[in-house]
C-alpha cells in the first residue's frame, strides 16, 4: 500500500528576510518527503527575479495586487489579513479539490490570522519565527505583561537570557513609540495565540540559544530547525539547493564573484545593510569615507535607492579599491575565502548566515531586533564587535577604521576567528543526521505523516 504523503502549505510575509528562511525549509521538508506548496502574494510573484525550480508555488492576494508602495503598515496589515484569510481559503480549497489537500499550513509569525484559517478549515497548522529564541522569549514576556513597558530600569532581567541593557534590546521594546502598528504586529500580534498552534519553528539551533531554548520548551512545543542556510554550504546533501530560490533583486554574481576571485585571502571587508534598513545619508558618508581610507578592500551592497546617498565620485575615486553592487549573492560572498570579515546590520538572517559561515562581524543595528544580536555576536558568540555610534546615532568613520582593523588584525581578531570556527562547526553538526535541528524536522514529518 502507498503510504499517504503529507502535504503541507508553507506562506511567509512578503520580503526577503522572511521568505529566504522559509523557502530553505521548505526546500528541507521536500528532502525528507513531504510535499510543500510555497504560497506568496500575486504582487511578489510577478516580480520576483527567479523562482527555485523544485518548489511549486501559488499565490493568494493582500488586497494590493498592483503593489503596497506607499501603503502604510496601519492599512496594509488589516488589508492582508481579510483578502489572505480569503483568498488563503480558496487556495486550501482549490489544493483539496485537486486531490491535493493540505495537512498543515506552516504561516509566518507575522500572519497570525492563518492560524484561523487553518482551525476553520481543520487543517492544522505550525508557526515559523523569523527570529532568534532570544528576541522571541523578549516578545513573549512584554505581551504577557512579565516585562512592563515603557522599561523602568536601565537593566533587565529575563528567565533564560543574560542581563540586558535597554539598550541591547530590539527597538520596539526599547522605543515603541515611532512604529505603533509595526510594534502591536511584532511585539504581541505574534504571540498572540502562539499556545493554539500544533507546532512552533524557530530559525536557530540548539548549542547556539540552549539556555533559552530550554527554557522556551518548558512552556511551548518549540522546535528549532535551523540556521536555514542552503545545505550545500554546510553539509552538501541537496544537490540542487544553490541558494534560496526566489530573490526579489537580481544578484550581480558574475561581476561580484570574478571581482573576488582576484582578491587574495582573506582580505575583503563585506558590507551589506539590507533589506529593510535604510541609512542616513551622515552615515552613508561616514561608511564610505571609513572604507576608503582602510587598508583593505571592500564589496558592498548599496540598494539602487540608496546610491544617490554616496558621496559624489566615490565610486570611480575607490575603482579598483572597491566594489559596488546593487545585490549580491550574500552566501557565495560569505563563503568565499577573500572575505575576512563583514559589516552588516545584524538581521537575523545575515547573522545566521555569517555565523554558519564562520565569517567574523563588525554589527551596526539599525532598529527593530539588530540590536540584540549585535549585543550577542559580540559579547556571548564572540563572534564579532559592535561599531559605536557618537551621541548623534552615527558611526564616525574613524571607529570603522579601527573596527576593521581589530578584526581583520591582532589578538581580539585571532580569538573571533577561533570562534567563527567554532560557530561554522556547530551550525554544521545541527544540520548533519542526528543533529539537534535533523532530528526535530525529522520528528515533525513523521508526526504529520503518522496523523
Ligand atoms: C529582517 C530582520 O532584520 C530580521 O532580523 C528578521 O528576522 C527578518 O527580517 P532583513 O533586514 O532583510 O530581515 O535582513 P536579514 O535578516 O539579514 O535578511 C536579508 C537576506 O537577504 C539574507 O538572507 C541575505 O543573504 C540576503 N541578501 C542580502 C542577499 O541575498 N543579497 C544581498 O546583497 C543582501
Amino acid at each position: 500500500m502507498e503510504t499517504h504523503r503529507a502535504h503541507c502549505l508553507i506562506l511567509p510575509y512578503p520580503v526577503q528576510g522572511h521568505i529566504n528562511p522559509m523557502l530553505q525549509f521548505a526546500k528541507r521538508l521536500q528532502h525528507e518527503g513531504v510535499k510543500v506548496t510555497f504560497a506568496t502574494t500575486k504582487f511578489l510573484f510577478e516580480t520576483v527575479d527567479e523562482v527555485s525550480a523544485s518548489i511549486s508555488v501559488e499565490t493568494i492576494s493582500d488586497g494590493y495586487d498592483e503593489g503596497a508602495n506607499g501603503i502604510v503598515q496601519k492599512i496594509y496589515l488589516p488589508r492582508f489579513q481579510k483578502v489572505g484569510s480569503e483568498t488563503l481559503t480558496e487556495l486550501v480549497l482549490k489544493l483539496q479539490d485537486s486531490g491535493r489537500p493540505i495537512d498543515c499550513i506552516i504561516y509566518d509569525a507575522f500572519l497570525p490570522w492563518c492560524l484561523d484559517v487553518a482551525k476553520d478549515l481543520g487543517v492544522r497548522a505550525g508557526v515559523f519565527f523569523t527570529q532568534s529564541c532570544v528576541v522571541n522569549n523578549i516578545y513573549y514576556h512584554v505581551h504577557k505583561g512579565l516585562l512592563k513597558l515603557p522599561l523602568e530600569a536601565t537593566e533587565v532581567d529575563i528567565p533564560g537570557l543574560p542581563p540586558l541593557l535597554a539598550s541591547d534590546l530590539p527597538s520596539f521594546v526599547s522605543n515603541p513609540g515611532p512604529y505603533p502598528a509595526t510594534s502591536q504586529l511584532v511585539v504581541h500580534d505574534q504571540m498572540e495565540k502562539i499556545e493554539e498552534a500544533d507546532w512552533i519553528f524557530f530559525n536557530t539551533f540548539y548549542r547556539l540559544e540552549e539556555k533559552v531554548i530550554h527554557w522556551m520548551a518548558k512552556i511551548l512545543p518549540v522546535k528549532t530547525i535551523g540556521p536555514t542556510i542552503p545545505s550545500m554550504y554546510l553539509e552538501k546533501r541537496l544537490e540542487d539547493d544553490k541558494q534560496y530560490g526566489l530573490n526579489l533583486f537580481k544578484p550581480m554574481t558574475n561581476a561580484c564573484m570574478s571581482w573576488l576571485n582576484e582578491r587574495s585571502i582573506s582580505s575583503v571587508v563585506y558590507v551589506s545593510f539590507r533589506s529593510l534598513a535604510k541609512l542616513e545619508v551622515k552615515q552613508m558618508e561616514e561608511l564610505a569615507w571609513g572604507l576608503r581610507a582602510s587598508s583593505y578592500h571592500f564589496l558592498w551592497v548599496v540598494r539602487e535607492s540608496e546610491s544617490k546617498k554616496l558621496p559624489k565620485d566615490f565610486v570611480k575615486e575607490t575603482f579598483g579599491k572597491g566594489l559596488i553592487i546593487s545585490w549580491g549573492p550574500q552566501l557565495d560572498v560569505l563563503a568565499h575565502k577573500s572575505i575576512g570579515c563583514f559589516i552588516t546590520h545584524c538581521g537575523w538572517n545575515s547573522t545566521l548566515e555569517a555565523l554558519s559561515l564562520g565569517v567574523p562581524m563588525i554589527g551596526m543595528p539599525q532598529w527593530t531586533d539588530q540590536s540584540t544580536y549585535a549585543k550577542f555576536v559580540k559579547d556571548i558568540w564572540k563572534m564579532g564587535i559592535k561599531a559605536q555610534p557618537d551621541e548623534n546615532g552615527i558611526v564616525r568613520r574613524d571607529v570603522i577604521g579601527q573596527c576593521i582593523s581589530i578584526v581583520m588584525e591582532g589578538e581580539i581578531g585571532q580569538e573571533i576567528r577561533k570562534n567563527a570556527k567554532k560557530w561554522k562547526d556547530l551550525a554544521r553538526q545541527a544540520l548533519e543526521e542526528g543533529g539537534s535541528s535533523d532530528e526535530n524536522t525529522k520528528d515533525f514529518v513523521s508526526k504529520l505523516i503518522q496523523s
